[in-house]
């Protein structure tokens, strides 16, 4: 999008009001009374055709009136009267619309929607909403809504796509302390999106942490890769996590993937962090925005009282930044500051003697030694102390260390006075909460951010011996023949052409056929029916394992056929596969989907009980590389299992890993033509002895 567009909207120089009222209570009269209250430095026009005088300012009967220039204009008329505004909008050369009203592609009405984008895009301008509570600008001085005023300031800017929530949270930043920049409501994202909103912000001095609360996105993708090229970080609330499309899910992926995993995988992959509620929306934002990523897992706790001490423990156990023993150098120095009965090693235990001079030197001391990739304070409120005295002493350790680019987080616990102090703290920057718990998940979310980044740094590795052409071959083959679904076999070919190692299988029409094929391959072999009409082979009668024997193909063969024909009268029957036995292996599930809003989209997991009953899987957005492969093997509650557990070898994960990445490769590009897919199981054997995919299933798109 357009950047002067997106300047004349968020910070504009001069604002009219489409809809201003000199009546109380109306909405055109409190975006009036908002800009006015909070001191909006540019010029505001009131447009209303009664003309006159509004709230003290002239008021235009059309915009075309107004003297000077218009950056931004606020809609506040009903939804059938806009298109016509937005054209004398567009004459005036407005650059930025305020579209609060409702009445559009939210109750149906896409095609009123459609048509003001359409006005704006003719004028060159740019459409936040409609259905919007507004836009709020601490650095701007502007409160273009109907939320009651602006937030306290702070370095983080919010983007909301609910309104109500963005009021909400408008009123909390006064009780919690804790202060945003902008407020952006982003409604029915008829033109301006979040992704562009990320793009703005990226580049907006007065935003240091951008916070999206999200409800569902249009193009995945897209804000996908403005996310990743992000500078600053980003956190994200998701809405609505409940599965979605699981109903229609044809195959095992499909059912097993919900939003939550989907958009979890996805912010991962986007360098997002993502946050479970409100209240860590809140403490996480404010880390994220006064503070730097922590680079490195060595956290240091300093306390003075054992009990949070063991409190933050636990929480950094609980928050993936368990607490390691302070090198003894700084045991020793620690020991300088405090009684015998205190502890050095970690937390550092000053003890309730503990005073300024101690907060201060132990501070200076751990925030510039090189160990030490994040220092956490905690202090308990005792009468020996003022908390803001204690605040100060830490501000000033900080300072004084000489050293920068590390995060420190504070926690108080007391009263009122405590309070002072951790308003303190958060005005001069460094954060701080009311509970230790609190304090670690915030320090978390500078180490998962930190985390997220290396990651996101990896270089992917490129992966050859694709013949996509093939796999075009077979799917053209299956859709000439007027189906959707892939018999095994055909969905094996497509699985070959992009390297996966598949258990090599042949098709027999005669019993003669599945015997030539049988002696071939060698015994023991498997046999299966083939036919797009039965998708659930064994539930059918229709695969037999183990067979030995040229007697035992015979018998196979006839008893398939007889359960085939027994379970589906009717069912088109291509032939048996027959099939070497792979050897026994664990079992695993790899699969894709191809997601609403991110499109081709992979899930691992555990076979057999461990995903039909623990639902134990993972899901990336395709592509995935060989590394994020890895770290989705080791990320699953099962994972154990492949790293060996009681004696067992490890087993090829380096195999598997390569196969999960091929197989995303084979997602994305297929992407026109690849619905769902699975292969399950694929069996993963003994280091250096590779994999095994023994069945597959492709799912085509409709076209
Ligand atoms: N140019 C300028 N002003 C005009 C024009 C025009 N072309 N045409 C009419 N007006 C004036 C009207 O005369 C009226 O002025 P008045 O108060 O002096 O009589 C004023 O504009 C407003 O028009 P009304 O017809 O009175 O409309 P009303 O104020 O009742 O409603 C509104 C307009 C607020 C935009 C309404 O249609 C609406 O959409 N409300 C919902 C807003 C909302 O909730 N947004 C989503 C927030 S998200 C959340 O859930 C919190």
């Amino acid at each position: 999008m357009d950047r002067t567009l997106l300047d004349g909207l968020f910070k504009p120089k001069s604002i009219a009001v489409i809809g201003a009222s000199a009546k109380p209570g109306k909405i055109g009269y409190t975006v009036v009374k908002n800009l006015l209250q909070d001191k909006f430095e540019g010029s505001i026009y009131p447009i209303n055709p009664d003309g006159g005088e509004i709230q003290g300012l002239k008021c235009y009967p059309s915009i075309l009136d107004v003297p000077g220039p218009v950056d931004a204009a606020a809609i506040t008329i009903p939804a059938k009267i806009v298109a016509q505004a937005l054209e004398e909008c567009g004459k005036k050369g407005v650059k930025g619309l305020i579209v609060i009203t409702s009445g559009f592609s939210e109750i149906g009405r896409n095609d009123l929607e459609e048509e003001i984008v359409q006005i704006a895009h003719k004028h060159k301008m740019c459409i936040l909403g409609p259905n919007i509570v507004g836009l709020l600008s601490n650095s701007g001085k502007m409160n273009a809504s109907f939320a009651p005023y602006l937030p306290l300031p702070g370095k983080g800017s919010l983007v909301s796509q609910s309104g109500a929530l963005l009021i909400a949270i408008d009123a909390a930043t006064y009780l919690r302390r804790i202060g945003f920049d902008k407020l952006i409501s982003i409604g029915n994202m008829s033109d301006v999106d979040i992704a562009d909103t990320i793009e703005w912000l990226n580049d907006d001095e007065n935003t240091a942490c951008i916070t999206l609360y999200i409800e569902g996105l249009k193009d995945g993708r897209r804000f996908m890769e403005v996310s990743r090229k992000a500078r600053k970080p980003i956190l994200a609330l998701k809405a609505g996590v409940s599965a979605h499309g699981a109903a229609a899910a044809a195959s095992h992926t499909g059912s097993l993937a919900g939003a939550a995993k989907v958009y979890g995988a996805a912010f991962q992959q986007s360098g997002i962090v993502e946050v479970s509620d409100l209240d860590n929306l809140f403490d996480r934002s404010l880390a994220l925005s006064l503070q730097p990523p922590m680079k490195g897992d060595n956290m240091l706790i300093i306390t003075n009282g054992g009990g949070v001490g063991v409190l933050a423990t636990d929480a950094a156990e609980k928050y993936g930044i368990p607490l390691k023993f302070a090198p003894s150098d700084v045991q020793v120095e620690m020991k300088t500051h405090m009684p015998d009965f205190g502890s050095a090693k970690n937390p550092v235990d000053l003890t309730g003697m503990a005073g300024c001079d101690w907060y201060h030197t132990t501070t200076k001391f751990s925030y510039a030694h090189p160990w030490v990739d994040g220092l956490v304070l905690l202090y308990c409120e005792t009468s020996l102390t003022d908390p803001v005295d204690i605040a100060k002493s830490i501000e000033q350790g900080i300072k004084d260390s000489g050293v920068e680019g590390k995060p420190i987080i504070v926690s108080f616990i007391g009263g009122e006075k405590s309070l002072n102090g951790i308003r303190y703290l958060v005005e001069h920057g460094i954060p701080a909460y009311t509970a230790p718990d609190i304090a670690i998940n915030a320090m978390a979310a500078l180490r998962e951010y930190a985390r997220i980044k290396e990651i996101l740094a990896e270089p992917a590795e490129a992966l050859n011996g694709v013949d996509r052409q093939a796999a075009i071959n077979t799917i053209n083959q299956v859709r000439a023949d007027g189906r959707n679904t892939l018999t095994e076999i055909e969905a094996k070919e497509v699985f070959a052409a992009y390297g996966l190692p598949i258990t090599p299988t042949s098709l027999a029409r005669t019993e003669e056929d599945a015997l030539r094929i049988a002696r071939e391959f060698g015994f023991p072999v498997v046999m299966k029916i083939v036919s797009p009409d039965i998708l659930h082979k064994s539930d059918a009668g229709g695969v037999k394992v183990n067979i030995r024997s040229e007697e035992g193909v015979k018998e196979a063969y006839a008893a398939i056929l007889k359960n085939a024909k027994a379970y589906k009268a009717d069912a088109k029957i291509h032939g048996i596969a027959v099939q070497e036995m792979a050897p026994f292996g664990t079992e695993v599930i790899l699969g894709s989907i191809n997601d609403g809003t991110f499109g081709p989209t992979m899930m691992f997991g555990l076979g057999g009980i461990f995903v039909e009953v623990l639902k134990d899987v993972t899901f990336r957005v395709a592509p995935v590389s060989i590394s994020q492969a890895k770290r989705m093997i080791g990320e699953i509650r099962g994972a154990p299992i492949l790293s060996g557990v009681r004696g067992e070898k490890p087993r090829d994960r380096r195999a598997l890993a390569e196969t999960v990445s091929r197989y995303s490769m084979m997602i994305i590009d297929l992407a026109n033509e690849i619905s769902e897919s699975d292969a399950n199981p694929v069996l993963v054997y003994e280091e250096g002895r590779g994999i095994k995919v023994v069945d597959a299933r492709i799912i085509l798109k409709k076209k």
